[in-house]
């Protein structure tokens, strides 16, 4: 009797640990919230939004956050994308909302993807920064990441940061820490401005244009009727030690963000000196 109770507590142990590690189901985590059929949950771990000359699609989080370590994998819409944007972004409600912003903009075929990020605090973002990438996109899922904690939002792919917001309170800059946060993925057509600033436009005849999504997973304080998952709770009873929830970059991964910046950053809002002629945004002058 006591060898088979603690034998099940045993696999009760086992089943629980492997659970926060295994990817959430997408039917209990996302609804599509529009395109007209365009957007699909194909099976727990595999969503697809399309794009066609009638419409894009999208799709949005059950659950709002504030702070989270969240991860989703990505395939990108392959071939020629051009004038196609896949927005992949937290976002709270409201005049004054906050936002943090993954957004990929197609190119044609063998011309680089930019992935432009921005982090909007209170309403207002102007602090673009834009990549290219150190691989296809399109070729298989990669993964995207936002950390976002009280300290920073650290932007990731494939687990390398690319991008560090700070929290700059300090020196007056609002930070996003009070308005929780739902996911969004949108797919949707912006020759107007996506490709080369607009130059090139999509084409229809590749359409419908897919981006694939699977692998989420959201470790992460999740809000519900004004109360945190995070709050009350010691953190070691409230499911994982939470220890993203203080996380910085270690000297190793300061030295790849510096990799990245170097190689792959084609914008810098904290650069253009024809667009801030009166001086950087505070936050410019932190690092
Ligand atoms: C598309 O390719 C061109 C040429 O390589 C590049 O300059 C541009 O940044 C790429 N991305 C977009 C979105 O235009």
């Amino acid at each position: 009797m006591a060898y088979i109770s603690s034998k099940v507590i045993f696999l009760l142990f086992i089943s629980l640990v492997a659970s926060s590690l295994v990817s959430a189901n997408f039917y209990n985590e996302f609804d599509i919230t529009w395109g007209d059929g365009r957007g699909k949950i194909l099976n727990p771990d595999l969503l697809t939004l399309s794009l066609d000359k009638a419409s894009g699609s999208g799709f949005e989080s059950r659950n709002e956050y504030l702070f989270g370590k969240i991860d989703m994998q990505l395939k990108l819409v392959p071939g020629n994308s051009a004038g196609t944007v896949t927005a992949y972004y937290l976002s709270s409600k409201g005049a004054n909302w906050d936002e943090i912003d993954f957004e990929f903009l197609g190119n044609l075929s063998g011309d680089p993807y930019t992935l432009h990020t921005n982090v909007f605090s209170q309403g207002k973002g102007n602090r673009e920064q834009q990549f290219h990438l150190w691989f296809d996109p399109t070729a298989d899922f990669h993964t995207y990441s936002i950390l976002w904690n009280p300290k920073q939002i650290i932007f990731s792919v494939d687990g390398t940061p690319i991008r560090e917001f700070k929290n700059a309170e300090s020196i007056g800059v609002p930070f996003p820490k009070a308005q929780p946060m739902r996911i969004h993925s949108s797919l949707w057509n912006a020759d107007d401005w996506a490709t080369r600033g607009g130059l090139v436009k999509t084409d229809w005849t590749q359409a419908p244009f897919t981006a694939s999504y699977r692998n989420f997973k959201a470790d992460a304080c999740v809000v519900a009727s004004g109360k945190s998952s995070c709050s009350g709770a010691p953190a070691s009873s409230s499911g994982g030690n939470k220890a993203w929830l203080s996380e910085e970059l270690d000297i190793t991964k300061q030295e790849r963000l510096r990799w990245v910046q170097k190689n792959y950053m084609i914008y810098n809002y904290c650069s253009d000196t024809k667009r801030f002629p009166q001086g950087f945004p505070p936050e410019c002058n932190m690092a």
